[in-house]
């Protein structure tokens, strides 16, 4: 099902997400002119359309061009309370005639469930496909209950949940390097690769999110969606064609096939200071940062461990995945003292977006024939790269559901993390900026490997 969308209709529209990231993707696309149709703002705000057009001409960095002014031109606003049939009744009013709606919900997850079903007393889900955002449920029950909710007013086709990462270029690449080529694939297995390390760091704390971050920690902020949904694109068989429903398919196959990670195979931490953090509870057990370790029982990966660690207050900000090849099965050139470094292939995705081989080379100049490590580095020459919520926004638009998470995926992700989940230990204190608490050394076999820009 792919409709054009002929009005957007975006719930939150003053709200932070909007205005960080909605906001300024429409106002690129429509300088693209890749966008000119009605948007119609909803919010419980005091704000009238001028305020919303000078809300929204800040929210884009104060421009005053032309581009601006035809995104304000397009913008319209419906002020109430989404609990309130009136508001769904204004909304119809200004969509009338307008053709296929794309409703997108840029607000706290608690209130998805009312807003489609205020849109669907106003007869608004008809005729139109229904965008979340993350995130999606807060366990495996709770993410089944909501989506029972939403399939009341709009069937699976027409909906779409947000995972923004799939938005981001460098993530589809990913799928581009594996499957373009011919050199990866025949080694991506279980008989060449000795283990798989995910490493996604932030370099800040929880900042002013605290409340929100709180009720949430490491593993249901980024590892559930972001995390996994990276681990299947990584993980999966070659889908047979690129359509959506291929790829996703592929996904969830692979998806399926992860065990539920055991509470023995992660570690938890907290960095110090969290807990003064305004809106964290007292005594909080929420963790900042989570390594662990997953298994995948199939025919490709079966006893390889997939290591993922994410956490806020790290050394850097960065997102890379690191796989470490087997040792050759015999040492012919001896290493006399050299490194024994494995091979490893580096998907570096941010801040900069590469491909990296570490490999072993003669050392050059001397008789004796000691293998020395060479990099051999592919930085992607994509030209600028396009904004993740651009992509979204315009998959949203159209009805591409590559870039989303199905919910067979989401409840098979929510499946593996949810045995920790139910740990209710206290986490391991780490200092701010360090990789961690010291257990976490040992998720991965023989450690985890440096991340590319640590060495740069
Ligand atoms: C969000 C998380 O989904 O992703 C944040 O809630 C995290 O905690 C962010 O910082 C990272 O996304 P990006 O695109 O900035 O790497």
């Amino acid at each position: 099902e792919s409709d054009q969308a002929g009005a957007l209709v975006l719930f939150g529209v003053t709200g932070d997400l909007a205005r960080k990231m909605l906001l300024p993707a429409l106002y690129h696309l429509t300088a693209d002119s890749r966008l000119d149709l009605p948007i119609i703002g909803v919010a419980k705000t005091d704000l009238d359309l001028d305020g919303l057009r000078e809300h929204a001409r800040e929210a884009c960095g104060g421009v005053s061009d032309a581009a601006f002014e035809k995104l304000a031109g397009n913008l319209r606003l419906v002020a109430g309370d989404y609990r309130d049939p009136g508001t769904f009744a204004r909304v119809r009013e200004e969509v009338e005639g307008k053709g296929f709606l794309v409703h997108y919900l840029a607000t706290p997850p608690s209130l998805f469930s009312a807003v489609a079903e205020g849109l669907a007393g106003a007869g608004l889900n008809k005729d139109a496909r229904l965008v979340v955002e993350k995130p999606f449920g807060n366990d495996l029950a709770s993410a089944r209950s909501l989506n029972g909710e939403l399939l009341q007013f709009f069937d699976e086709d027409h909906l779409r949940r947000v995972d923004h990462f799939l938005g981001k270029e460098p993530v589809e690449d990913l799928m581009v390097f594996r499957f373009a080529n011919t050199l990866l694939e025949p080694i991506w297995n279980r008989a060449h690769i000795r283990s798989v390390q995910i490493t996604m760091a932030e370099d800040f704390d929880v900042r002013d999110r605290g409340a929100f971050y709180d009720a949430n920690g490491t593993i249901r902020d980024v590892v559930q969606n972001h995390l996994l949904q990276l681990l299947a694109i990584l993980a999966m068989d070659p889908p047979p064609s690129t359509d959506a429903r291929a790829q996703l398919d592929e996904k969830w196959r692979v998806l399926r096939a992860v065990q539920a990670v055991t509470p023995a195979d992660v570690v938890r931490g907290q960095y110090d200071g969290y807990l003064s953090t305004d809106g964290v509870r007292p005594g909080s057990t929420t963790e900042t940062y989570v390594a662990l370790r997953a298994y995948i029982d199939n025919w490709r990966w079966a006893g390889v461990p997939w290591c993922i660690r994410s956490g806020k207050a790290m050394p850097t900000t960065d997102l890379e995945i690191v796989a470490e090849l087997r040792r050759p099965p015999v040492t012919m050139f001896g290493n006399g003292g050299a490194p024994d470094s494995p091979n490893l292939v580096r998907f570096r995705l941010q801040p900069d977006a590469g491909v990296t081989f570490d490999l072993l080379a003669k050392e050059p100049g001397k008789q004796h024939t000691r293998p020395v490590p060479v990099s051999v580095d592919f930085t992607k020459v994509l030209g600028p790269m396009e904004a993740a919520y651009e992509r979204i926004l315009t998959d949203a638009l159209s009805g591409d559901a590559r870039r989303f998470a199905r919910f067979d995926l989401v409840e098979e992700s929510w499946r593996i993390v949810q045995p920790v989940l139910d740990l209710a230990d206290r986490p391991l204190p780490y200092e701010k900026g360090s990789w961690g608490p010291e257990p976490a050394a040992d998720i991965p076999p023989g450690g985890w490997h440096e991340i590319s820009t640590t060495f740069d």
